[in-house]
C-alpha cells in the first residue's frame, strides 16, 4: 500500500501545490467579470492566495460569493465542441442531482450549464473541498463503490437521453491508444533513435495483438477519466467527497472506467504528486491486493455486473489496450522518455499474471463462501 503515494496530505483550499488546479488560472478581470455575470454573479472575490500558474491546458479559478465558493473551469480545447459540451453537461447534471459527490453545475440566465466566451467554453460548479488520494484502503474501496454508483445511475441517464434523441459521443479505447502512439511517433522533438523505434514498435505490436481481443463490454455512459486526481476524499473517514472532471465522459464500456481506475488507484501508474501528470519510474505492475480490494468493492455495488471470469478478462484486456496509449501520452507530455517505457515493458506480462491471480482469488473466494457470481 501507499507505494506510489508519497505526497504529504494536502487539503485543497489550504495547499494547492502539485495540483492540476495550479496549471493555470483565469486571471483577466474583464473575462472573469463577464463569464460570472452570465451565471448571474455580479459580486465575487477571486480567491487570490493561490499563485498564478501557466500551462497549455485549461484555466481555472475559485471564486467566493455571498452564497459560497465556486469552481470555474475553462474547458480544454479537445472537449469543447457543442456535442461534447452538451453531453458532458447533461451527464454531470443528471449525476449531481442524484449523487452529492458530483458538483452541481450552475446555469446561465438562459438556462445553459455552460457559457461560450471568446472562443472558449466555461463551466461553473459548486466547490467541494477534501484531501487527495493517498492509497489508503478505505479511500480505494470508497472510490470503487462510487464508480459502481455512477455506473448504476448511468443506465437511467442513457434512457432519459435516448428518449429525446440518440445519445452520441462514443469512447473507443483502441482508437484512442492508436492515436497516442501515432502522436508519439510523429513527435519531431524526439530523435529517430533506436530506443524510440524499439519502444514504439513494442507498444504498437502489443496493441495490434489486443485489437480484436476485448469482447464487447457493458455499454452505458461512463466517466472516462476516473483517476485519483479527479476525486477528493474526507480527511477523517477516507470516503469520497468529490468526483470531478467530466471532460472525457461519453458512451462506452464500464470496463474502460474499471480498467483505468484499477491502473491508477492500484499503483499501476506513477503520478507526479497529486496531479494527473505521470512520472518516472514507470510502474511495472498493478498491486494485486489493491486490485482485489477495488474489484470486490466495485462488484458488490454494481447492480448490473456479475463478477465472472469474462468480466475479469474484459477488464484486463481493457488495461492491455489502454496502457500503450497512456505510455505514449506520457511521452507526448514530456513526463518520461522512451527508455523509461522500455524498462517497464514487463508491465504487460505482469498484467497477464494479475489476470490469472484475480480469476483464482476473486472467483475461488466467492465459491468458498458459498456465494455464486456476485460478491
Ligand atoms: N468543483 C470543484 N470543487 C473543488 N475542487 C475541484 C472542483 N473541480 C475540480 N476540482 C479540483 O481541481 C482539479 C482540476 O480540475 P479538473 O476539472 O480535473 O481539470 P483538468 O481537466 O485540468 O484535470 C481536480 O483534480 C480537482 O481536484
Ligand atoms: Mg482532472
Amino acid at each position: 500500500m501507499n507505494r506510489h503515494y508519497k505526497t504529504p496530505k494536502r487539503i485543497y483550499g489550504s495547499d494547492l501545490n502539485d495540483s492540476d488546479l495550479l496549471l493555470n488560472y483565469v486571471e483577466d478581470k474583464e473575462t472573469l467579470d463577464n463569464i460570472l455575470a452570465s451565471f448571474g454573479i455580479y459580486s465575487y472575490k477571486k480567491i487570490s492566495k493561490y499563485p498564478v500558474h501557466y500551462s497549455a491546458t485549461c484555466k481555472k479559478a475559485i471564486v467566493g460569493t455571498k452564497d459560497g465558493l465556486y469552481f470555474l473551469k475553462e474547458k480544454a480545447k479537445y472537449s469543447d465542441d457543442d456535442r461534447k459540451v452538451d453531453f458532458c453537461a447533461k451527464y454531470q447534471d443528471y449525476l449531481s442531482n442524484r449523487l452529492r459527490q458530483v458538483p452541481t453545475l450552475l446555469k446561465t440566465g438562459d438556462g445553459n450549464p455552460y457559457v461560450r466566451y471568446g472562443n472558449r467554453v466555461y463551466i461553473l460548479s459548486s466547490y467541494i473541498s477534501g484531501s487527495c488520494f493517498m492509497g489508503k484502503e478505505r479511500q480505494l474501496e470508497s472510490a470503487a463503490y462510487h464508480l459502481a454508483k455512477i455506473h448504476n445511475l448511468s443506465f437511467g441517464f442513457i434512457k432519459a437521453v435516448n428518449s429525446v434523441g440518440k445519445a452520441t459521443n462514443k469512447i473507443n479505447s483502441v482508437a484512442s491508444s492508436r492515436r497516442f502512439i501515432q502522436l508519439a511517433d510523429n513527435l519531431t522533438s524526439t530523435s529517430k533513435s533506436k530506443i524510440k523505434q524499439l519502444a514504439i514498435s513494442n507498444l504498437d505490436t502489443h496493441l495490434r495483438s489486443m485489437e480484436d481481443r476485448p469482447q464487447p463490454g457493458v455499454s452505458t455512459a461512463i466517466h472516462g477519466d476516473y483517476i485519483p486526481s479527479n476525486l477528493l476524499f474526507s480527511p477523517a473517514s477516507g470516503e469520497v467527497v468529490g468526483i470531478f472532471d467530466f471532460d472525457n465522459c461519453g458512451i462506452g464500456y464500464i470496463e474502460k472506467d474499471v480498467a483505468e481506475s484499477l491502473m491508477s488507484f492500484c499503483s499501476g501508474l506513477n503520478y507526479k504528486g497529486s496531479s494527473s501528470n505521470l512520472a518516472a519510474p514507470i510502474s511495472r505492475k498493478i498491486d494485486n491486493a489493491q486490485a482485489l480490494s477495488f474489484l470486490s468493492s466495485y462488484c458488490r455495488n454494481a447492480e448490473f455486473v456479475t463478477l465472472d471470469k469474462n468480466f475479469i478478462d474484459r477488464v484486463i484486456d481493457e488495461i492491455m489496450v489502454q496502457w500503450p496509449g497512456i505510455m505514449c501520452l506520457g511521452i507526448v507530455r514530456g513526463d518520461f522518455g522512451y527508455l523509461d517505457i522500455l524498462s517497464a515493458l514487463d508491465f504487460i506480462s505482469n498484467t497477464e499474471t494479475l489476470r490469472s491471480s484475480l480469476k483464482k482469488n476473486l472467483l475461488q473466494g466467492i465459491n468458498k463462501v458459498g456465494k455464486n457470481v456476485r460478491l
